[in-house]
């Protein structure tokens, strides 16, 4: 049985550590650390069936019993705390982004060097359930050679401006987990990228820096181009698909919702809207990631998301930031070599 400790008692730490209790078989939390611990927290871990609870993540670094370690904290603290677990030789997921900074990332490559230890990126969308079909379809030449990637990303409220301050902007924050899922579905990397943004849903977004609404081409390293749209808003629900055309056909996704029924009058036909945002989309996702993380572990093969893919959605998330803002397309050998 793998003994995990979770750094991070926030949204996400909250999210891995019900569903490695409910659903991860082989895998047994020992520790959960947070230096805002709450009485309220700790007996809820304990209710779930962790016994310690911590401030201090130090402890569950130093506990000989922990094998891995998933770092749910916040961003600035992902690549210390990933190098300090990797020297302490514990297996590590660690939540996206690895860092926003290109050369703290490497500085986690580097320290995996020559290490026996599993290292993977919380890129969740992988594992849903559609976007895995679609991959799959892709993967098998379903569709021929991939052409064309089109994805839509809309979230249904946006963050608060203070969040927006702190969380490296749409780009690294949000578009992240497409520029990911562009590389995913087509099983290539990213060459160039071209960014029109605008600030179309709240002024005090633009005012804290960032932007809101957005649409990024990219030229893909296998020919294929991929477009995004994103905006911070979209009033009926999560807006989450995607379809990849290709030379011999086309897969594509819908929105997952709560049911899939139909009511059908003289007035019209409706269904339910998609799901409200990624707490309910994604659950099943977020267990079947952690499970790929503890079985990685377990039959020491590799990690499905690893370093190589957290380095190149930042590096994607860098270039997007800069195409936006200098209004050209951007390489994104342009941002590596600026390293
Ligand atoms: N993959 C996804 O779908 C997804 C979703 C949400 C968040 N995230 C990522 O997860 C991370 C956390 O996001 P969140 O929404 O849970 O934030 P959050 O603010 O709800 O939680 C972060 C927690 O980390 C704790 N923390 C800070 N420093 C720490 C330290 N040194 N040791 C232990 N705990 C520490 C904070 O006290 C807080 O409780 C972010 O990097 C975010 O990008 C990923």
């Amino acid at each position: 049985m793998l003994k995990i400790g979770i750094v991070g008692a926030g949204r996400i730490g909250k999210v891995h550590t019900q569903s490695i209790c409910n659903y991860v078989r082989n895998a047994k939390i020992k520790t959960i650390a947070d230096p805002f611990m709450s009485e309220e927290t700790a007996k809820w871990a304990k209710s779930l069936g962790v016994q310690n609870t911590t401030k201090d993540y130090k402890e569950i670094l130093n506990d000989p019993e922990i094998g891995a370690v998933l770092i749910c904290s916040s961003t600035d603290t992902h690549a210390k705390i990933s190098v300090e677990a990797i020297n302490a030789g514990k297996h590590v997921f660690c939540e996206k982004p690895i860092d926003h900074d290109v050369a703290r990332i490497q500085e986690v490559i580097d320290a995996l060097k020559g290490k026996k230890v599993k290292y993977q990126v919380g890129f969740n969308r992988r594992f849903d359930h559609n976007f895995e079909a679609v991959h799959e379809a892709v993967k098998a030449g379903k569709i021929g050679s991939p052409e064309i990637i089109k994805i839509t990303s809309r979230d249904p409220e946006p963050p608060s401006p203070e969040y927006v301050k702190v969380s490296g902007g749409m780009f690294l924050d949000m578009t992240i987990h497409d520029f990911d899922m562009a590389r995913f579905l087509v099983d290539s990397d990213v060459e160039e990228v071209y960014v029109q943004s605008a600030v179309l849903v709240d002024p005090a977004i633009g005012e804290a820096g960032d932007v809101d609404t957005a649409i990024i081409t990219m030229k893909m390293a296998n020919g294929a181009l991929a477009v995004i749209d994103n905006c911070r808003r979209s009033s009926y629900g999560y807006d989450q698909r995607a379809e990849v055309f290709g030379s011999k056909g086309m897969a594509g996704i819908k929105n997952d919702a709560v049911s899939n029924c139909q009511i059908a009058t003289d007035d019209g036909v409706t269904a339910e809207k998609p799901m409200f945002f990624f707490l309910e989309r994604y659950m099943q996702a977020y267990s079947k990631e952690i499970t790929s993380f503890v079985d990685a572990v377990v039959n020491d093969t590799p990690t499905p998301v690893n370093e190589y893919d957290g380095l190149q959605a930042v590096l994607i998330g860098l270039a997007a930031k800069k195409s936006a803002q200098e209004h050209r397309p951007v390489k994104v050998s342009e941002i590596e070599n600026d390293k």
